[in-house]
C-alpha cells in the first residue's frame, strides 16, 4: 500500500513532464507550478502547520507536551515561543514538495523529526496529495520521554465538512484513524493517520486499570468552530483537555493522581457538526507515525507501471542503495529519502561553491538557513489595520498640525510571503522582503516572482504598500496593539524590488534578452523538462515571452508604486538655496520623530536635531537610484521605450544630485541634510552605514573620486570595520552602543551582503584606481561574515538578529555561494 507515494521521487529527481508537448505549451505547465504552490507549510509561526494557499480552508497544526509527569502539560507547544527552549529549524525545504523540520525540545526530552511529501495531482491543477510522517526520540535517552501528540485538521471556512470514519468509541480509536472531508479551494479529501508497528506500548501508571487500553488507542475530539477561528485551536483543544481532567481529578484522592497520559487526554466526544478534530496518541522512547492526506480529485492508487518506473529510476540514481528500502510497505520511506537525496542534490548544482569550498558542517548549515527562510514563508488572508489620517508633525508640508489617529479595518487582503522570524515576525516585512526574495529567487526563480506578485497586488490606487502585512486575526494576535495601524503616507526601502533586479539578471545569465521578437515561439527544451529537478521553478526563465508576460501583469502597479516613492518622499532642493543640478531629485522620509526614523529602516540611526521639514536623506535618495535604475532594466526588456528614457533620465539625475547634495568635501564622505536656525542648509554627517549608501548601491562610478574615502572609511578599524562584519555606526562616533543600540554599532547581514554585493560585481570587477583595494575587502570582508554568522550557529544552534532570525540572515548562503543579486 501507498507506494503511488515514490511517485514523489519522480517528481524531485526527475521532474515528471506535466503538459504535452503540444498545445499552448506554457498553459499545463504554469498550472502545474501553480497548483505545486498550493499546499505547503505556510504556518510558519507553529513549530508544525500546513494549509493550502487559498483563504477559509483547512489548516493543520502540531500540539505536543510531555506526560512523564504533571507539570509538562503546561508546556504545551505550538505557536513558535523562544519561551519554550526549543532548537528547531527546518533542515530541508524545496519550496513545492518536500520539507524536512528538526525540532529539540529539551524541556519534554524529546526530538521530532518531522518529514512531508507530496506528490501531483493527475490533472495539472490539482494541488496534489501529500504524507507527513513525525518521528520522536528521547534527547536525553537515561531520562524518560513520554509525549502526548496531537494533531489536528480543521475546516477554516464557511464551505466545509468533517466527517470522522472511525466507530466513535469512548475509549478511543482503534486502528488507524481516518477523516474524510471537504474545504474550499481544495474540494474532497481522506485524511490518515497510521502509527508505526515498531512502536512500543505505553504503559499506564496509576490507576491505570481504570482507563483500559486507552493508551493504545487515538483519543479524539471533535470540535464545532466558528469559520475563521480555526488558528485558535490549541486554546479550544487544551481547555478541553483541562477541563476533562478537573472533573477526574474530583474524584481520586488530590495525593494520589491517575497516571498524566490518562489525566491530560482527549475527551474522546465529537459534534455531529464538528468543523475541527484532534488527535491524540502516547508514545514512550522512540516512535513514529504517518498522516496521509489524499485530495479525492487525485487518486492515489498503486499503479503497477508507475512502480516499476520509480523503482528503475531510484535504483539507477541511487546505485542501488535506496533498493532494499523499496518494499512496497516502505515506500513512503523510499519517496522521503528520495526527496532528501534530491534536496542535496539540487543545493549543490545550484550552489556549486558551497559544494566544493565548504566542510560538511558548513553545508548542513547553509541548509538548515536556506530551508528556514522557505519554511518560513507562508499564506495570510483578511483585513489589516491602515490610518489615513495621522502623520507625524514633521511630515506635515504646509500646516503642521497633525490629525488625531483613527485606525480603520480594510477589506480583506492576502498575502504570499516569507518572514524575518518565525517566533518573533511570522508575517510580512517589506523591507526584509527584497532581501528574502534575493536567496528565494535563487533556489526557485519562480516562487520568488509569485511572492513578489503577492506583494504587487496589496499595493492601493495610490501605488502604497504597507511595510508591514498583518492580515487576520492571527496575524494580529502577535502585534501589541500600537504597531497594529499603518500609514498610507509611510515607505520603507524599496528592497523589495531586488525581487525583480535578481529575475533580470537570471534572464541575463539565460541568454534571454529584450531584442526577440513578438512572434518568438516559446519553446521548452523537452530534455531540459524532464531532466531538470527545477523545471517549475523556472519556467519564466525558460523563454522571453512567458519572461515578458510576468512583467507585463506587474509592470502598471510596479510603475505605480514607483510614481508613490517619488510622490510621497521627495525633499525640498529649492526652499533651501541648494544647488543640484536637478530640481527634484531629493529625498526625505516621512513618519520621522525627534530619536527614529522607523520608515528608513534604520531606526535609531543619528539624522538631524532637531527633524526639519528640509531634511535630505541620502540612504533613501540612494534607494530611489536602486529604484529608478531597476525600473530602467525592467522598462528596457519589455521595450517601453519612453518609459526607459525617463527612467534612465531620472537615474541619472538622482545619482548627480547625491554628488550634488549629500557629498561633503569637509568630512569626505555622504551626509544627510538639514536646515539650520538661519534657513541655511549644512550636511548631517555620522560615520555608518548611511554615509556608504551610494557605494552599497552601486550607484557610485568604478572611477569615482569618492570611491577611496568610502572604502577607507569603512575598511578602518577604528571606525566600520571589525573582525565580524561592518558595524552599522563608527565605533568613534559619541553615539556608538548608546541608546537601544540597534543601528548604532550593531553588525546587520543584509547591509554587509550590500556591500559584498557592490565589490564584488562593481568595484573588483570594473577596471579603476581602486579596484585592487576593493577585492582585498571583499574577500576579507565575505570571511569575516560568514565565520561570523557560521559559529553563532554552532554555538546557538541558530543564527541571530536580536532574535532568531532566518530572514535576511540567511542571505550567508548568497554569500558563502558568492551569488549576488
Ligand atoms: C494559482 O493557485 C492559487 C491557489 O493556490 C489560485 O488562487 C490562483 O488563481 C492560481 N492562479 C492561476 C493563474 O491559476
Amino acid at each position: 500500500m501507498r507506494a503511488w507515494l515514490a511517485l514523489t521521487a519522480l517528481l524531485h529527481l526527475a521532474s515528471v513532464q506535466f503538459g504535452s508537448a503540444e498545445g499552448p505549451p506554457d498553459s499545463p505547465l504554469l498550472a502545474a507550478a501553480n497548483s505545486s504552490l498550493l499546499w505547503g507549510t505556510y504556518r510558519p509561526g507553529l513549530y508544525f502547520g500546513l494549509k493550502a494557499r487559498v483563504p477559509d480552508s483547512l489548516l493543520t497544526g502540531l500540539i505536543w507536551f510531555g506526560v512523564h509527569d504533571w507539570q509538562s502539560y503546561n508546556q504545551a507547544r505550538h505557536e513558535c515561543d523562544q519561551r519554550d527552549g526549543l532548537k528547531y529549524s527546518f533542515t530541508e525545504h524545496d519550496g513545492r514538495g518536500a520539507a524536512k523540520e528538526v525540532i529539540r525540545d529539551p524541556l519534554n526530552n524529546v526530538k521530532l523529526t518531522i518529514r512531508w511529501v507530496k506528490v501531483a495531482g493527475s490533472r495539472e491543477t490539482d494541488g496534489g496529495s501529500w504524507a507527513m510522517r513525525i518521528e520522536g526520540e528521547p534527547l536525553d535517552s537515561n531520562q524518560l520521554s513520554r509525549i502526548a501528540l496531537l494533531n489536528y485538521f480543521g475546516n477554516d471556512g464557511a464551505l466545509g465538512s468533517l466527517h470522522l470514519e472511525n466507530a466513535l468509541l469512548e475509549e478511543g480509536l482503534e486502528g488507524a484513524a481516518q477523516l474524510d472531508g471537504f474545504a474550499g479551494g481544495i474540494g474532497k479529501y481522506t485524511i490518515r493517520i497510521e502509527d508505526h508497528e515498531s512502536n512500543a506500548p505505553v504503559e499506564p501508571g496509576p490507576h491505570g486499570a481504570d482507563f483500559g487500553d486507552r493508551l493504545a488507542r487515538t483519543q479524539f475530539l471533535g470540535l464545532t468552530v466558528p469559520p475563521g477561528a480555526a488558528w485558535q485551536a490549541k486554546k479550544a483543544i487544551l481547555n478541553t483537555v483541562s477541563t476533562r481532567a478537573r472533573t477526574l481529578l474530583s474524584s481520586y484522592d488530590q495525593s494520589n493522581p491517575p497516571d498524566p497520559a490518562l489525566l491530560f487526554a482527549l475527551p474522546n466526544q465529537a459534534n455531529s457538526d464538528a468543523t475541527m478534530f484532534a488527535f491524540q496518541k502516547t508514545y514512550e522512547g522512540r516512535w513514529g507515525v504517518d498522516i496521509f492526506f489524499d485530495a479525492q480529485d487525485s487518486p492515489a492508487r498503486l499503479d503497477c507501471e508507475w512502480w516499476l518506473t520509480v523503482r528503475a529510476l531510484l535504483s539507477a540514481l541511487l546505485d542501488g542503495e535506496l533498493t532494499s528500502t523499496l518494499r512496497a510497505d516502505a515506500s513512503l520511506s523510499a519517496a522521503l529519502d528520495a526527496s532528501s537525496f534530491a534536496y542535496q542534490q539540487r543545493f549543490d548544482s545550484l550552489f556549486p561553491q558551497i559544494a566544493s569550498s565548504f566542510s560538511g558542517r558548513q553545508r548542513e548549515f547553509a541548509h538548515a538557513i536556506t530551508a528556514n527562510l522557505i519554511g518560513g514563508i507562508g499564506h495570510w488572508s483578511g483585513p489589516s489595520i491602515v490610518d489615513r489620517s495621522f502623520s507625524q508633525e514633521w511630515d506635515a508640508d504646509s500646516s503642521g498640525s497633525a490629525p488625531a489617529k483613527s485606525p480603520q479595518l480594510t477589506a480583506p487582503r492576502e498575502l504570499f510571503s516569507a518572514t524575518p522570524s518565525r517566533s518573533f515576525f511570522p508575517r510580512g516585512f517589506y523591507w526584509d522582503e527584497g532581501f528574502h526574495l534575493a536567496l528565494i529567487g535563487a533556489w526557485d526563480n519562480d516562487l520568488s516572482l509569485e511572492i513578489f506578485r503577492s506583494w504587487m497586488s496589496l499595493a492601493d490606487e495610490d501605488g502604497w504598500i504597507a511595510r508591514e502585512q498583518i492580515l487576520g486575526d492571527e496575524a494580529r494576535s502577535r502585534v501589541p496593539e500600537d504597531f497594529q495601524a499603518q500609514y498610507p503616507s509611510y515607505a520603507n526601502p524599496p528592497t523589495l524590488i531586488m525581487g525583480l533586479t535578481g529575475f533580470v539578471a537570471r534572464l541575463q545569465e539565460a541568454g534571454i534578452s529584450i531584442a526577440s521578437s513578438v512572434d518568438d515561439q516559446m519553446t521548452f527544451d523537452a530534455d531540459a523538462t524532464t531532466s531538470s529537478p527545477s523545471t517549475l521553478g523556472s519556467l519564466y526563465l525558460s523563454s522571453q515571452p512567458l519572461a515578458a508576460s510576468y512583467l507585463h501583469s506587474i509592470y502598471p502597479t510596479l510603475k505605480r508604486h514607483y510614481e508613490w516613492f517619488r510622490r510621497t518622499q521627495k525633499g525640498a532642493i529649492r526652499q533651501f538655496g541648494r544647488r543640484a543640478r536637478s530640481s527634484t531629485e531629493a529625498y526625505r522620509w516621512r513618519g520621522r520623530t525627534a530619536d527614529h526614523v522607523l520608515t528608513s529602516g534604520l531606526d535609531d540611526y543619528p539624522r538631524a536635531v532637531p527633524p526639519h521639514l528640509g531634511e535630505l536623506h541620502v540612504d533613501l535618495a540612494s534607494w530611489m537610484g536602486f529604484f529608478a535604475r531597476t525600473m530602467r532594466d525592467v522598462s528596457e526588456f519589455l521595450s517601453e521605450e519612453e518609459d526607459f528614457e525617463d527612467y534612465e533620465e531620472q537615474y541619472e539625475a538622482i545619482v548627480g544630485n547625491i554628488e550634488d547634495l549629500h557629498w561633503s568635501e569637509d568630512e569626505q564622505m555622504y551626509c544627510d541634510v538639514s536646515v539650520d536656525e538661519d534657513d541655511e542648509s549644512y550636511h548631517v554627517c555620522h560615520r555608518g552605514y548611511v554615509s556608504l549608501f551610494p557605494f552599497l548601491l552601486s550607484l557610485l562610478p568604478a572611477d569615482s573620486p569618492h570611491l577611496g574615502a568610502t572604502l577607507e572609511l569603512l575598511r578602518d578599524p577604528e571606525q566600520l570595520w571589525s573582525p565580524y562584519g561592518l558595524r552599522s555606526l563608527s565605533k568613534s562616533h559619541p553615539l556608538f552602543g548608546q541608546g537601544e543600540n540597534y543601528w548604532r554599532g550593531p553588525i546587520w547581514i543584509q547591509m554587509n551582503y550590500l556591500a559584498l554585493t557592490a565589490l564584488n560585481k562593481k568595484y573588483a570587477s570594473e577596471p579603476g584606481p581602486y579596484q585592487t583595494r576593493a577585492a582585498e575587502i571583499y574577500a576579507e570582508l565575505r570571511k569575516n561574515v560568514i565565520d561570523n554568522v557560521y559559529q553563532e550557529w554552532e554555538r546557538t544552534g541558530t543564527v541571530w538578529e536580536h532574535d532568531p532570525f532566518t530572514g535576511w540572515t540567511s542571505l550567508v548562503t548568497l554569500i558563502m555561494a558568492e551569488q549576488y543579486y
